[in-house]
């Protein structure tokens, strides 16, 4: 594989710390070969940050040429994706694009149309498929140990001076102070369709789509101009219902919460504090017991590359197909239908 990364800001790092781990423990033949960026300095902080010896690019088109360039991975702002998507496929590129798809359903269905025709794989970059923690209380979960499921809560809470949220580049022209992820037109939505994502797609891992939701939305971020705040009920086709909480702050200091809580009728599965590890509370240990060690959400980016590098070299199909992911585009719409016109909505019916 020769491999290159378009767009290296905060989430490519992720991606290249998980490529360099899987090259070192696998030796498979893999070489990141281009790193393509319209801002100069972020790609050559990020070859020096990672010791790469790959050539710099700010166009995708001069990086094919000038190397033997056959995958990508993608990590630009969400109104970009379609473009480098389109691109990526005319050139004949393995993609692993940065989830949400695209910032609308339309764009999302043009890249849909053009994979299409491309004999390529293309993979939408939902790592939480991968995550471990999630992955075992979807086990624990068939093996029936908290008995019949009743309900789940999943609270995604971020402050935008922690994390990925203190280095995202801005928008050029008029909005040249501005963060792409606070403009509404640059990322499509507001936290539901970002980070809220990543915890929508390990409901529908355990319990299967969502039937309806009725949602809720506020805006206690000063900057962001879609909803910080979303917070929904959930309905699942399998009669399970589920709350979820998105939450974007400047500054709040969040208490050690558990992301993820399932509710049996013998007792309660939570992921621990930050996405690590999985503990167990019912009888036998009222108290809680950790089922399962700690790898966390960051480790779930090494499962997927796994998986793009094993489609592309043993022609399997990815775990999850680039159409599932419309799932948490929708349920995101959907919430924000709901939110306007204040009654239940149906996900699968957005259009
Ligand atoms: N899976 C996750 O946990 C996770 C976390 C953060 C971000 N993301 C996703 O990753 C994507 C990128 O987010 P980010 O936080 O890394 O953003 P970022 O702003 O930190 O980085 C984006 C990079 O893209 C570059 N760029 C902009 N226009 C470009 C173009 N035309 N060609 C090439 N490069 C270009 C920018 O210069 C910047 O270096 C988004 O889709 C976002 O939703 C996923």
């Amino acid at each position: 594989m020769k491999l290159a990364f378009i767009g290296c800001g905060r989430i490519a790092s992720v991606h290249a710390k998980s490529v360099i781990k899987y090259v070192s423990d696998t030796k498979h033949p893999i070489e990141i070969v281009a790193l393509i960026d319209t801002n100069l300095e972020s790609a050559e902080e990020f070859k020096s940050k990672y010791n790469l010896s790959c050539k710099i690019f700010t166009q995708l088109e001069e990086a094919t040429q000038e190397t033997a360039l056959d995958s990508v991975i993608i990590s630009v702002p969400h109104y970009l994706h379609e473009d480098l998507a389109l691109r990526a496929f005319s050139q004949k590129l393995n993609v692993l694009l940065e989830k949400p798809m695209a910032h609308t359903l339309d764009s999302a269905h043009r890249i849909l149309d053009q994979s299409r025709r491309s004999d390529n794989i293309f993979m939408i970059a939902e790592n939480s498929q991968y995550w471990p923690e999630i992955l075992k209380v979807k086990d624990l979960l068939l093996d029936g140990v908290i008995g019949e499921v009743v309900t789940a809560k999943a609270s995604f809470r971020q402050a935008s001076d922690k994390d990925i949220f203190d280095s995202y580049s801005v928008l050029k022209g008029d909005t040249e102070s501005k963060a792409w992820r606070y403009s509404l037109a640059a990322a499509g939505g507001g936290i539901t369709i970002d980070g809220g994502a990543h915890w929508i797609r390990p409901l529908r891992i355990w319990f299967g789509e969502i039937k309806e939701t009725f949602c809720k939305f506020s805006y206690p971020h000063p900057l962001m101009e879609g909803e910080s705040l979303s917070q929904a009920i959930f309905t699942f086709e399998n009669s399970v219902t589920a709350i979820f909480e998105g939450i974007l702050t400047e500054k709040t200091v969040f208490s050690k919460d558990y992301p993820f809580r399932i509710t049996g009728t013998r007792g309660e599965i939570m992921v621990g504090p930050e996405g690590y590890g999985v503990y167990i509370f019912d009888q036998e240990h009222p108290d809680g017991f950790q089922l399962f060690d700690r790898h966390g959400y960051n480790s779930s980016f090494y499962h997927q590359f796994h998986d793009f590098y094993s489609c592309i070299v043993l022609g399997k199909t990815p775990n999850a197909s680039a159409e599932y992911s419309l799932g948490e585009m929708k349920v995101a719409l959907a919430m924000e239908k709901s939110n306007i016109e204040k009654m239940w909505v149906t996900p699968h019916k957005i259009n």
